[in-house]
């Protein structure tokens, strides 16, 4: 792996990326997303890239001429699906010999998984890691001129990269990155490894960004980062994520989300700025993984099982009507039963709106790897259910508690049944409803809650 020359970088790929422009016209691409928001948001740069190439997307792989896979490595299974996806195209490239099949994301990031590709996984035609996608460009063009293997994977991150474009999703709802990477380490997590160091935006690179956006009609922004609450620490002595909220609160977008929130980042500005902007959205995920000290700290969580309940308490008690979600891991090597109904009563004090919960699953190259675990995966999937009927049972009792209230909510579109409009509230509650009026994507709308489910809500327009 070479360690690379930005400012040379950026000013040869510009050249490059010239001459590139339109050159694959008529070419087919499909591109599959696995993992979390962030590489939800580089998809749609990725995808920005490909189409300036000349690319044009199609919804079936079979269609397309280059298939990439845009990977997670979070946990094993993620790992799998991409492999298992790599398997099919491997048949399928045997009936199609010039398909082009590319790896990107966060297992383009492990060392061993780059190592398979080059060993096992030949008819693979390029890895583009995720601190390099701006040479995606030039990567693809070299494969399918070259028609080698190319791996293009820096170990390091380098200057983050500004001016890329980006193909949005949909046009009323975007993601902004604010904060690349994750410097907390902790000790199961592989996405410091994949991602780098945290490394923020500069404010007005993503003020711009907003100003953009807001210009071109959206409605609902979401900052994204691996913990933005760490957002402005490496460049900044006296502007945090708190300022940065407050400047975009003030702008005019109606709606602004953020996540994900580290506890160990979050500061009584933030909270205050929170609670203070009717567009900053009542909404805080803030993932705990256990309840248990102990756990917390083999974990490297950086807090206890009290500070985080403070937290929390304070959340709830300065942002009015918050909802607040969680991420849980159960089965951590060395938790016992003891931990783990440690980790139910902190559930049942919490009463979350909602939560994601995760069986441990070890990564290579994680200190975790090296504690002992003498817990059976068996008992591990017992405890998971356990503690999804807790959580289960307060996304429903919650939800039972707005039935006969008004909510605010964002048009997503028309359910798969077609007879509903479906959206989110304030809250990031999927409500399923129905409007005597005709409604679009895009509109915010009040409407009044009629039933509730555990995992959505029904109601009509008012
Ligand atoms: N940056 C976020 C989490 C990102 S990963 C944060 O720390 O708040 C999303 C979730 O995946 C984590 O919160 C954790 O619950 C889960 N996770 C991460 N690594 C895992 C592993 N090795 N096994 C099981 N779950 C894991
Ligand atoms: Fe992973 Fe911890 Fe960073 Fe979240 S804060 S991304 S869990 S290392
Ligand atoms: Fe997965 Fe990487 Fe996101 S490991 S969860 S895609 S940062």
């Amino acid at each position: 792996m070479r360690i690379p020359d930005f400012n040379e970088a950026r000013t040869r790929d510009k050249r490059e990326y010239k001459r590139l422009v339109g050159k694959y016209n008529g070419k087919k691409y499909f591109i599959k997303t696995y993992g979390c928001q962030m590489n939800e948001h580089d998809s749609e740069v990725i995808s920005a890239l490909l189409e300036k190439l000349g690319f044009e997307r199609v919804d079936n792989y079979l269609d397309a001429d280059l298939v990439l896979l845009n990977t997670c490595s979070i946990r094993e299974n993620a790992h799998n699906k991409a492999f298992g996806m790599l398997g099919r195209l491997k048949h399928l490239k045997l009936d199609k010999k010039d398909l082009i099949i590319g790896l990107t994301g966060c297992m383009a990031q492990e060392a061993s998984v780059v190592d398979e590709i080059l060993r096992d996984y030949k008819f693979v035609n390029f890895v583009c890691g995720t601190h390099n996608l701006n040479e995606l460009p030039s990567i693809i063009d070299k494969s399918i001129e070259s028609n080698k293997q190319q791996i293009e994977v820096y170990s390091r991150e380098g200057d983050l990269y500004e001016g890329l474009p980006v193909v949005r999703t949909n046009n009323y709802k975007a993601y902004v990155n604010i904060i690349y990477g994750c410097d907390k380490f902790c000790t199961y997590c592989i996405v410091p490894y994949t991602r780098g160091r945290e490394r923020s935006r500069e404010k007005e690179d993503i003020l711009a960004e907003v100003d953009e956006l807001i210009k071109d009609g959206y409605k609902e922004i979401t900052l994204l980062g691996q913990n933005v609450n760490a957002y402005g620490k490496d460049l900044y002595d006296d502007y945090n994520l708190g300022n940065l909220l407050e400047d975009i609160a003030l702008k005019d977008i109606p709606r602004v989300r953020f996540m994900t929130s580290h506890p160990w980042d979050f500061n009584d500005k933030m909270i205050e700025v929170i609670g203070k902007y009717k567009n900053i959205m009542p909404s805080v995920h803030l993932p705990v993984q256990s309840g248990s000290n102990k756990i917390l700290k083999l974990m490297g969580r950086r807090y206890t099982r009290e500070s985080y309940l403070e937290l929390f308490h304070k959340i709830k008690d300065t942002v009015p009507g918050v909802a607040i979600s969680t991420d849980i891991i159960v089965g951590f090597p060395g938790e016992t039963e003891e931990d783990f109904l440690e980790t139910m009563s902190l559930v049942e004090e919490c009463k979350y709106d909602n939560a994601f919960t995760f069986i441990f699953s070890v990564r290579r190259g994680t200190p975790a790897e090296k504690i002992k675990d003498n817990t059976s995966l068996s008992e591990k999937e017992e405890r998971l259910q356990r503690l999804n009927e807790v959580v289960n049972k307060y996304f429903l009792e919650n939800n039972q508690k707005l039935v006969g209230t008004v909510l605010n909510v964002l048009v997503e579109g028309v359910s798969e049944k077609k007879d509903m409009y479906y959206g989110y509230s304030d809250t990031n509650k999927l409500i399923n409803f129905t409007s005597s009026k005709e409604l679009m994507p895009g509109d915010l709308v009040d409407v009044e809650i009629t039933s509730a489910k555990t995992w959505s809500l029904d109601g009509k327009v008012k």
